[in-house]
C-alpha cells in the first residue's frame, strides 16, 4: 500500500487543454505597437487558471460566465458552477443542473471526515468546520475549543481516531463494541452532543446524567400525554422509574469519580449558556435548511458541468453551503493528487458575498494552493476593491467590464491601475483584461489592456 501510494505521489496526472480567448488588443506602444495580441486564459500559457470578472450590473459576467463555461465544458474539464441567482443556464447538453433547497433531498455533510491520509482525518474535519461555525455563530477562544474537543469526542465514538489513519475510511472500524455498521456523524448528531451540553449548562451535571436525565424527560413526556388521555401505560411508568433511578446513579457515580475536577472545568469552558444556546439553535436551523443532511448529490458524471442552483437558499445558508462544497471539493481535489494545468473549475457568480479577510477562509486558500491540484478558481462580482489583496493577486487573469464611476478610484488603486484607465470602458463592447502568462519573456504584456470583447 505505501509503495502504491508513492506511486501515485510521483505521477502527474496530465488536465485537458484549452484556449479561451478574452479578445484582442491593438498594443501601443513597445515593439509590438500596432499589432494585434489575443489575450486567452490558456492552460498551457497562463500562470494559473484564476480569473476574476468584475463589472456592475448589467455589464455582461453573467454573459461571460456562460461562454467561458461553456468553453470549459467543452474541453472536458470539470466545471462546478455554483449559481446564487439563478441564471446561469449553459448549454444543456453539458450540463446536470440540481436546485438546492429546503425540499431537495440530497445535500452536504459539513462534519465528514476525509479519508486521505495526508489531508484528511477528523482533527482536520473538526479544525474545518469550527471555523464554518465562527462564522455563523459567535465563539470565544474558550468555545472554539470547547468545541473542538466536543467534535473530538464525537468522532472518536463514530470510529475516527486522530492517529489511526486507517480508521478515517468506513471500511475500518477500530471499536470492537460497535453495534451499528460504522457511518459518519452529521448535524443532527453535533446538535444531540451539543444539546446535552445545554443540559448540563443548566443544572449543572456530568454528560452521562445529563443524556440519563434527557431520558426521564421523554417518558416523562410520554406518561403524561398518556395521563391526558386516560390511557393507562404501566410499561411507560415503570420505564420512568428506572430511568429516575438511573439518573440519581450517574449523578452519584459521577460526584464519586470525582477527583480533578475536570468535568467542572470542561463545562466552564462553554462560559455561558446563552453562547452554547446560540450555537445550538445555528446548528438547529441549519439542519432546518435541508441542506446539510449528508446525501451528497449524485450529479450525472458524463456532463461536464455541474451546476448548484442555490437561489432559493437564505444568504446565511448559502454561505454555509458554498464554504461547505468549497472545502469537500478541494479535498477531494488534493486526494486526487497534483495535475499538469486545471482539470476542475469552480465557478462562482455575485462572489461578494462569500468572500472573508480571513487568511484561512476557504476561498483565500483556493487562490493560495488550489492550482497545483489542478484546481482553477472563477469569480465574478460587481465590485471587487474589497476582494482580498492576496486574492486579486494570485488570480492570473482579470476581466474588468464596465463599472460605476463611484467605485473607479478604489478599484484602480487596488488594481495598480493609472488613473483614469476605467473610464474607457465601453460597456459590451470592449473591457480591461490582465491575463499573466508563464514565460517571463513577455514582460510587456504583463498589465492591463482594452480589449474588444467577444460577444
Ligand atoms: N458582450 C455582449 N454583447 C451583447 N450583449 C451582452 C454582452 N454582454 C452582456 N450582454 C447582455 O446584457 C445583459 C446583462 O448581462 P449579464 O446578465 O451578463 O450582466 P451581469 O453583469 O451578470 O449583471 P448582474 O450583476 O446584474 O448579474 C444580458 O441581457 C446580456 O445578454
Ligand atoms: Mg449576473
Amino acid at each position: 500500500m505505501a509503495e502504491a501510494r508513492h506511486q501515485a505521489e510521483r505521477s502527474i496526472r496530465t488536465s485537458p487543454r484549452f484556449r479561451i480567448p478574452f479578445g484582442a488588443a491593438t498594443m501601443r506602444t513597445g515593439a509590438r505597437a500596432g499589432q494585434k495580441i489575443e489575450f486567452a486564459l490558456d492552460s498551457t500559457t497562463s500562470m494559473n487558471g484564476h480569473l476574476i470578472l468584475a463589472g456592475s450590473s448589467g455589464s455582461g459576467k453573467s454573459h461571460q460566465l456562460r461562454r467561458i463555461v461553456d468553453a470549459l465544458g467543452h474541453a472536458g474539464v470539470r466545471v462546478h458552477l455554483i449559481d446564487p441567482h439563478g441564471d446561469l443556464q449553459v448549454s444543456a447538453g453539458l450540463t446536470d443542473s440540481r436546485v438546492f433547497s429546503e425540499a431537495t433531498q440530497a445535500g452536504l455533510n459539513p462534519l465528514e471526515v476525509a479519508s486521505d491520509p495526508d489531508h484528511g482525518g477528523p482533527r482536520r474535519a473538526a479544525v474545518n468546520f469550527v471555523s464554518l461555525m465562527l462564522r455563523q455563530a459567535t465563539l470565544g477562544e474558550k468555545q472554539r475549543s470547547a468545541l473542538l474537543r466536543l467534535l473530538m469526542d464525537m468522532y472518536a465514538r463514530y470510529g475516527f481516531e486522530p492517529g489511526n489513519a486507517r480508521s478515517w475510511s468506513l471500511d475500518f472500524d477500530p471499536r470492537g463494541w460497535a453495534k451499528n455498521p460504522k457511518r459518519q456523524p452529521v448535524l443532527s448528531d453535533l446538535k444531540r452532543d451539543v444539546h446535552q451540553k445545554l443540559v448540563q449548562l443548566k443544572i449543572g451535571v456530568p454528560g452521562s446524567a445529563a443524556r440519563a436525565l434527557e431520558e426521564v424527560c421523554k417518558l416523562a413526556k410520554k406518561h403524561s400525554t398518556l395521563k391526558m388521555r386516560n390511557i393507562r401505560g404501566d410499561d411507560v411508568e415503570q420505564a420512568l422509574a428506572a430511568a429516575k433511578e438511573k439518573f440519581v446513579e450517574r449523578i452519584s457515580e459521577a460526584v464519586n469519580r470525582m477527583e480533578t475536577g475536570a468535568e467542572i472545568e470542561e463545562l466552564i469552558a462553554w462560559d455561558s449558556f446563552d453562547v452554547v444556546k446560540g450555537l445550538y439553535d445555528r446548528l438547529e436551523s441549519l439542519e432546518g435548511s435541508g441542506l446539510f443532511k449528508g446525501e451528497a448529490p449524485a450529479f450525472d458524471v458524463d456532463r461536464p458541468v455541474w451546476r448548484y442552483n442555490i437561489s432559493a437558499i437564505a444568504r446565511n445558508e448559502q454561505q454555509f453551503f458554498v464554504e461547505c462544497l468549497l472545502g469537500k471539493l478541494f479535498a477531494e481535489a488534493k486526494a486526487r493528487g497534483e495535475a499538469n494545468g486545471p482539470d476542475t473549475a469552480i465557478v462562482l457568480d455575485e462572489a461578494s458575498a462569500f468572500i472573508d479577510s480571513d487568511d484561512e477562509h476557504i476561498l483565500n486558500i483556493l487562490f493560495r494552493e488550489a492550482r497545483k491540484f489542478g484546481v482553477m478558481v472563477i469569480l465574478a462580482a460587481q465590485e471587487i476593491s474589497t476582494f482580498p489583496q492576496a486574492i486579486i493577486s494570485s488570480a492570473a487573469s482579470k476581466m474588468i467590464l464596465g463599472v460605476d464611476e463611484m467605485y473607479h478610484a478604489a478599484l484602480e488603486r487596488r488594481l495598480a491601475l493609472p488613473k483614469g484607465k476605467l473610464r474607457f470602458i465601453r460597456p459590451h463592447r470592449t473591457a480591461l483584461v490582465q491575463s499573466r502568462r508563464r514565460s517571463g519573456d513577455e514582460v510587456e504584456l504583463a498589465g492591463f489592456f482594452e480589449v474588444d470583447v467577444i460577444g
